[in-house]
């Protein structure tokens, strides 16, 4: 038999937790300068085109591969063939390194930030605060100039709140976390829109940059067209936390008889729906001080990361009344969405180090987040942000495409897809139909695959971001290569035998056949 398992209290936590992990920076700093940058309203055609070809099958699919392996993602690959391991262990290597390391670090930001607003610390010129002030922004991605201690300091706090909710069982600690962040973020977040709505020049700006779609922003036959839908996959990815080993580790928590297909569409739509409403709010926001300011609200916006750290405390700066609480509401909102994901990412890698090295979850939980916090110096130095930028496109552009695609290739052709979704319907729920198997057989793979190679033509036709190449080639391929070397090595130390036992029924033990 099979090792024993922990399980999540209810099956309500698991929910709140994986809607926890889904629901994060991504879905309202990360989100809201996607949309912008990509042609605000017309971006969320591809967005729900990647959520319905990619994000929903592939949430099933990560589901039922962690349901029914009850295992990390290596262990599960490394049982289908171990030459399998090393991509099993790219996505929560990847997830944590590539990601978790600096999302780390824009917790921090928020956590500054929050702290600022309750005397609207950024002044009046919050650009040259952010990037001038806060961040010290050196000159080029190589000029590390030192760190920026206040930036160091709450890093390491959301470091120390993540490791004291993970180094507890999954049902006391990530459980417990996700029943009180969940139900403060619907909270918080409903207040926050709420008010967005109502401020004067919100809803114009809504309808104008937000809800109109200009199609000619996303045809294929531009290279513009092109990159809008390589982000917009990119961004489901990163939303829903696929490709990161993370859904697949708490469906490994899973009870016995637990419905797949329902929680799986359920994740995804009030993942997206908030991102959508979470939209409503900054661009409504925006456009409120656009107004209050008398200029466009092309000039009231800025692109990239600093959209919530410039245009927003601006925003709040216009506020007729109770700007300190609005500024305090919005960055708590970052705050508690930031840390539900953080754990998660932090919980995908420890789940398979623990499943690896048979060691306790605490021992493991508090080698892995001082490694983080380690790993997480780089972007609390003055070239963070742009080392922050560039390891952010690559690793949603390609690493987790590619782990899209790899999952596909293994449970829909080597496991078998039928497979795969027997198991789904016997779990009970809502059943699963064959149009799942075609899903991930063929159109996902394909859509993926070709939105890998968008992205790669987009980043040969142009530099990202006007970053010099040797930076991309350096910091952005650095991470993807040494993520997989890492992989690699640690795929390569030997399981212990009964690791490899699982509590299928024999006829499903051969699959590669
Ligand atoms: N899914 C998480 C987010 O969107 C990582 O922030």
């Amino acid at each position: 038999m099979a090792e024993k398992r922990s399980l999540w209290g209810s099956k309500v936590g698991f929910l709140l937790a994986a809607i926890g992990s889904a629901v994060g920076l991504g879905n309202i700093w990360r989100f809201s300068y996607m949309a912008y940058e990509n042609g605000g309203g017309a971006f969320l055609i591809p967005y729900l085109v990647a959520l319905l070809c990619a994000g929903i099958p592939l949430m099933i699919l990560e589901y039922a591969l962690g349901h029914r392996e009850k295992a990390s993602p290596p262990l599960a690959f490394a049982r289908t063939h171990p030459l399998w391991e090393p991509l099993g262990w790219w996505m929560p290597v990847v997830a944590f390194f590539g990601i978790n390391l600096f999302y780390a670090v824009v917790i921090g930001w928020c956590a500054n930030y929050f702290c600022l607003s309750l005397n609207l610390g950024w002044g009046a010129d919050t650009e040259a605060f952010f990037f001038k002030e806060f961040l010290q922004v050196s000159d080029s991605p190589f000029a590390l100039a030192g760190i920026r201690w206040p930036i160091l300091i709450s890093t390491a706090l959301a470091w120390l709140t993540c490791w004291s909710i993970c180094y507890r069982e999954v049902n006391h600690g990530i459980e417990k976390a996700s029943m009180v962040f969940m139900p403060l973020l619907v909270v918080l977040t409903l207040i926050l829109v709420g008010w967005s709505l109502r401020l004067d020049g919100a809803m114009d700006a809504i309808k104008e940059f937000y809800l109109k779609a200009d199609l000619s922003k996303i045809s294929l036959a531009t290279a513009a067209g092109r990159k809008v839908w390589v982000a917009a996959f990119g961004q489901i990815f990163f939303t829903l936390s696929l490709g990161f080993g993370i859904m697949i580790t708490y469906a490994s928590y899973l009870p016995k008889k637990t419905d797949i297909t329902g929680n799986a569409l359920v994740t995804c739509f009030l993942n997206c729906l908030y991102s959508i409403i979470a939209g409503f709010a900054v661009f409504g926001t925006i456009g409120f001080m656009a107004k209050a300011k008398g200029v466009p609200f092309e000039e009231a916006i800025a692109s990239g990361p600093g959209l919530a750290f410039v245009v927003y405390p601006e925003a709040i700066n216009q506020l007729p009344g109770l700007n300190q609480l609005f500024g305090a509401l919005f960055f708590l909102v970052l705050i508690v969405a930031g840390i539900s994901s953080m754990i998660s990412l932090t919980e995908a890698f420890s789940c398979s180090i623990c499943d690896k090295f048979s060691i306790s979850r605490k021992k493991a939980v508090t080698i892995i987040c001082s490694i983080g916090l380690l790993g997480s110096l780089p972007f609390t130095t003055r070239a963070g942000l742009m080392i922050l930028d560039i390891v952010d496109h690559f690793i949603n552009n390609y690493a987790l495409i590619v782990g899209g695609v790899v999952e596909c290739v293994l449970v829909g052709w080597l496991f078998k897809s039928q497979v795969m979704r027997r198991h789904v319907n016997e779990s009970g729920g809502l059943r699963l139909f064959p149009l799942w198997d075609i899903c991930v057989r063929f159109i996902t793979p394909v859509v993926l695959l070709v939105i890998l190679i968008g992205a790669l033509l987009t980043d040969f036709s142009a530099a990202y971001g006007g970053y010099p190449v040797k930076a991309l080639l350096f910091i952005g391929g650095g991470i993807l290569f040494f993520t997989w070397l890492g992989s690699f090595i640690l795929s390569h130390v030997p399981w212990k035998p009964e690791k490899m036992k699982t509590e299928h029924k024999p006829d499903e033990e051969h699959l590669l056949t």
